[in-house]
């Protein structure tokens, strides 16, 4: 079986409030987009990397990455849900419907590689795939429409979903397909899949991998990358 990865860059980084989207920020003299594409490549069984890319994308090039068999780029789409589903269509005449999809954020610039490779072996007998998670640590609180605690939610069994996510390729295709058929634009392809009745597996990752979503998550990044780098 084949490993194919995807990683959905066509966002504008509403949240984060800048001029350039976030993942072409730099961070430690690489933008957010390249520190992703750099782990996930380097996972030697990686055949090829899809990138979705915003329609109007003007950065990428600045990237000057060597497109080849290895590397490829297609259009993105208004949700995250339809740039994954762009980059599947990109990869019809190469993947097998049983082949495993990883698909990562490009703003999950610190992802490890030992995360990546330790959920492709927790999945790889598994009927269904599964994700990096991590479980939540902090007391959880349910705001009320006046801003002020309505409960207080019980977090054990609680996880946060984070990327990469692996899954087959047909199985992926096809419950992306139906969710926004449905109506349902999913955050995440795990949701595709537990819509259609499937339980994805959770395997615990780093907490370390973060999402930039917000300013101030930018140093915080380039502190853990710099720390890792140490390890
Ligand atoms: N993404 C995408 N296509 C979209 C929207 C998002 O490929 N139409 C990608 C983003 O580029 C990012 C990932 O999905 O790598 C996670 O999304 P998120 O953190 O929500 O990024 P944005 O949508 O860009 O940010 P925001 O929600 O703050 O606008
Ligand atoms: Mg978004």
């Amino acid at each position: 079986m084949a490993i194919w990865a995807i990683i959905p860059a066509a966002g504008i980084g509403s949240r984060m409030q800048s001029g350039v989207p976030k993942q072409y920020l730099q961070i430690n003299n690489q933008t957010v987009l390249a520190h992703a594409l750099t782990r996930l490549s380097a996972v030697a069984e990686v055949e090829c990397v899809v990138v979705a890319l915003h329609p109007r994308d003007s950065h990428w090039a600045t990237l000057a990455l060597q497109e080849g068999p290895r590397l490829t780029t297609c259009a993105g789409g208004d949700d995250r849900c339809r740039s994954v589903l762009n980059a599947l269509a990109a990869l019809q005449t190469r993947a097998q419907q049983d082949d495993w999809v990883l698909v990562h954020d490009a703003v999950r610039p610190c992802v490890t590689t030992g995360d990546i490779c330790r959920l492709l072996g927790e999945v790889a007998e598994h009927p269904v795939g599964g994700l990096l998670a991590v479980p939540v640590s902090s007391t959880l609180k349910k705001a009320g429409a006046d801003g002020n605690i309505c409960a207080t939610v019980d977090r054990t069994d609680l996880w946060q979903a984070s990327t990469p996510q692996v899954f087959r390729y047909g199985l992926l295709r096809k419950t992306l397909t139906d969710a926004i058929a449905a109506g349902v634009l999913v955050t995440d392809e795990a949701s595709a899949l537990e819509l259609a009745g499937f339980a994805p597996r959770l395997v615990r990752g780093r907490a370390d991998n973060i999402k930039i979503t917000f300013p101030e998550d930018l140093p915080l990044a380039s502190l853990i990358l710099q720390a890792q780098a140490r390890e």
